[in-house]
């Protein structure tokens, strides 16, 4: 890996900081960036180059990606990992959440990969995206999470044999539950959630419950990070990667699921 390039985005804490530090440990020129220069403490820590990139704001994308090509000569591999959770009900969750949701989870996605493609082309890179297993399953109460990372797996599998035409191979990554710091930047007090949810009080109560037990068993950042060097460097380039066997099997039922009754039966009962 001594010469190659890779930038990450999002790496203040979580899958993030863990896929900067296991590319440092690999031996990849890792430049590591996040949107608040105040949280750079911990990346910092690994021997990153630490830049500023904000998903949500052009210039910084286009700043970022000019200024590494400039100074390293090249760029090898984006790792798409920024990402926020929006959560709630539809009716709820003002419009201006519904498009963060997309604005981060999605346009970012696309406007990093968009920027760094002319360089990937020229090294023959990757595109590496962590989506979710919300990328291929609709999750109660998570509609707009979701609708964005099912519109990120639908974007890049349809970028994935163009790319190919070019010499750049695509991925995406399919975490379930990971303990990170993903739920605690949702701000979501439980209570007043539930309080404000009307007829969905019971449903999502239910929900909140589920969900608890599925963190307390979650994977680790580093476990999912291991993943996404594996995808950075496989040969023949795979597509979809999922990070656990839970993970596999629930994006499994959704893949093969064409009537929908599949997926119903299982997250319907999330709710009960
Ligand atoms: N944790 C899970 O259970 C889970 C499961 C499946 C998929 N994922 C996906 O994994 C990815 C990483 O999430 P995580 O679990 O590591 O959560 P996390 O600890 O909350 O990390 C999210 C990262 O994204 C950054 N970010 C948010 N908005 C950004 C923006 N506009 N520009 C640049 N960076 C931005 C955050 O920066 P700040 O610190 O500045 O907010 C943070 O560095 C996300 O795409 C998420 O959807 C997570």
């Amino acid at each position: 890996m001594a010469d190659k390039v890779v930038l990450i985005t999002g790496t203040s804490t979580g899958i993030g900081l863990a896929v900067a530090a296991a590319a440092v440990r690999a031996g990849y020129r890792t430049v590591a960036t996040l949107r608040n220069p105040d949280k750079a403490g911990p990346v910092r820590e690994t021997g990153a180059d630490v830049r500023r990139l904000d998903v949500t704001d052009s210039a910084s994308i286009t700043e970022c990606i000019d200024g590494v090509v400039a100074d390293y000569g090249r760029l090898d591999a984006v790792v798409n990992n920024a990402g926020v959770s929006v959560f709630g009900t539809v009716e709820h969750l003002p419009m201006s959440e519904i498009r963060r949701a997309m604005d981060v989870n999605y346009f970012g996605v696309v406007e990093v990969t968009k920027a760094a493609m002319p360089h990937l082309r020229a090294t023959k890179g990757r595109v590496v995206t962590v989506t979710s297993v919300g990328g291929a399953v609709g999750q109660p109460f998570n509609e707009a999470y979701c609708a964005a990372k099912f519109a990120v797996e639908g974007f890049m599998q349809s970028l994935e044999p163009v790319a190919a035409t070019v010499g750049v191979g695509v991925s995406i990554i399919e975490p379930g539950a990971v303990t990170t710091e993903f739920v605690a930047n949702a701000h979501i007090d439980p209570a007043a959630v539930v309080a404000e949810a009307g007829p969905y009080a019971p449903a999502l109560n239910a929900y909140i419950n589920r969900t608890r037990s599925a963190y307390s068993t979650g994977q680790t950042a580093d476990q999912v990070a291991a993943v996404v060097m594996s995808a950075l460097t496989a040969y023949p380039i795979v597509f979809r990667w999922q990070t656990s066997d839970y993970a596999r099997s629930f994006v499994a039922s959704s893949l093969s699921d064409l009537d929908g009754s599949i997926v119903a039966g299982i997250t319907s009962h999330w709710i009960r």
